[in-house]
């Protein structure tokens, strides 16, 4: 058996997807207790300094297991490996693998060759090439949701971020191997897919794709059986016309955009290298929100960038009163070694960071819940996605722009996961809605019958957790 624990963005979210369909073919199935696994793979985050502080001490507790059990293998994949495979391997001489972003396909190789060496498998190349059976293994999840990887790398070189030296240059898949694979996910279940790239804006630019962003986001809309698309992340730099108008050809793309913001002031922005100004960003924003009123744009920010000062800070709170965000992930600026920014001079104190963070996020809660209030008494379509995590006798949804909502499911649609039905918003709080079931929803895919009914969508998740738990 295999137990893997997954940091970071939705790129590693598919790279564990893809080692567990890797896996499960030569005979693993996935546990979530790592006392009972012959392996153990992190696949890890390297974006902030915290998640790579919660790696050690994790590794530290399976350090013990191996200790009981020389015969475990422990794996280490994700940003982290990829960055600094020495460094990981003097903190933790006992892991068996290490290996990076662009050889997660490699993985049953990894752990034939660590059952037969005596040393350490370490495999951190970067490759040049984006083959399509490096994309083989793909798992739909059991609420019928699958990511696609449209491309890899990134180009950008913002000052702060390290994600261009873990994860190398852009470089975008053929536009039919990833209808093809859409294709596949979709016979086996998946009713929603979510196209991710670091930038899937510069999709197709000068890096290996063959048609635009747009024209992708059309073709896979079109695709038989896939209910909803999504896409992550687009930098706003590089949203172009064709991508807006996009949202009133495709009626499968759902209404949302993740837009990350970072900072409300020009100068933190320059200094970031993000390639654009607030006012440039803001006429974006507001452009998109006045063609479509229902959409919901959410977006990262970073405070305590070097050299921010409370007039900055103060930028940038006034950005997110403006725009009102539906919601934002906010971070405390994490030096990385390496990046532009870390070498900068002006460092923010901890806890000047640390009380930016806490003014942000009060502010941005009650937007939150103000635009979220906005939606009492709309009907909304969502698609069943299980059991709510806070309370197991409501099921849980998310809405075509994305928000949760956790609502008492009638019989037969409790299972039915991946099934659009309509419901009626009663509530609204920081982090969910609430709601009332109100009948079967509409098979948005074109040329499709109408949609499957619950049970039927219930029984095709069983045949599909059968499949992958082989
Ligand atoms: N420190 C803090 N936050 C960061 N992010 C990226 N790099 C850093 C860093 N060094 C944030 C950005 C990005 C999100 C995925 O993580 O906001 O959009
Ligand atoms: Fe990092 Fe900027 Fe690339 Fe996003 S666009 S991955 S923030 S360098």
């Amino acid at each position: 058996m295999v137990y893997l624990e997954t940091f970071g963005c939705q790129m590693n979210e598919l790279d564990s997807s893809r080692m567990i369909g890797a896996l499960a073919e030569i005979g693993f199935r996935r546990t979530d207790n790592p006392g009972a696994a012959e392996v153990i793979l992190i696949n890890t985050c390297a974006v902030r300094d915290k998640a790579e502080h919660k790696l050690y001490s994790m590794l530290g507790r399976f350090r013990e297991l191996k200790r009981e059990r020389p015969g475990l293998v422990i794996g280490v994949a994700g940003c982290v490996a990829q960055r600094d495979s020495a460094a990981l391997l003097k903190r933790a001489p006992y892991v068996d693998i290490v290996f990076g972003t662009h050889n997660v396909h490699r993985l049953k190789d990894f752990l034939d060759k660590a059952a037969t060496d005596a040393g350490v498998v370490v495999e951190t190349a970067f490759r040049d090439a984006l083959e399509p059976e490096e994309y083989a293994f793909n798992e739909v999840a059991a609420d019928a949701r699958a990511f696609v990887a449209i491309m890899r790398g990134c180009n950008n070189f913002c000052a702060y971020c390290i994600v261009p030296y873990t994860r190398g240059r852009e470089l975008s898949r053929r536009s039919a191997d990833i209808i093809a694979e859409i294709e596949r996910l979709a016979r086996s279940g998946a009713a929603e897919v979510t196209l991710v790239g670091q930038n899937v804006n510069s999709y197709g630019a000068n890096s290996g794709g063959d048609c635009s962003f747009p024209e992708l986001l059309r073709k896979a809309s079109m695709t038989a059986g896939i209910k909803r698309v999504r896409f992550m992340t687009s930098h706003p730099k590089d949203i172009s016309d064709e991508l807006i108008d996009a949202f009133s050809e495709a009626p499968n793309l759902c209404r949302h955009m993740h837009l990350p913001v970072q900072s409300g002031s020009d100068g933190i922005l320059k200094k970031m290298r993000r390639g654009y100004t607030r006012d440039e960003y803001a006429a974006k924003a507001r452009r998109i929100r006045s063609l479509y009123p229902d959409m919901s744009i959410t977006s990262d920010i970073i405070v305590g960038f070097p050299g921010e000062g409370d007039k900055d800070f103060e930028d940038t709170l006034g950005l997110i009163s403006d725009l009102r965000f539906d919601n934002i992930f906010s971070f405390m600026y994490s030096p990385r070694p390496g990046t532009e920014a870390a070498a900068f001079k002006d460092h923010v104190p901890a806890e000047v960071k640390a009380e930016r963070l806490r003014l942000l996020q009060e502010a941005q809660r009650g937007i939150t819940i103000a635009r979220n209030g906005a939606l009492v008494g709309t009907m909304q379509e969502v698609m069943i996605e299980g059991d709510s995590k806070t309370n197991a006798r409501m099921t849980s949804g998310r809405t075509r722009c994305g928000r949760i909502v956790n609502f008492p499911a009638p019989d037969g649609y409790r299972e039915a996961l991946g099934a659009t039905i309509r419901v009626m918003i009663t509530g609204a709080y920081a982090n969910s809605l609430a709601g009332e079931f109100a009948g079967q929803g509409q098979g948005r895919t074109p040329g499709q019958p109408a949609l499957l009914n619950g049970l039927a969508w219930a029984a095709a998740a069983q045949q599909r957790d059968g499949l992958s738990n082989r």
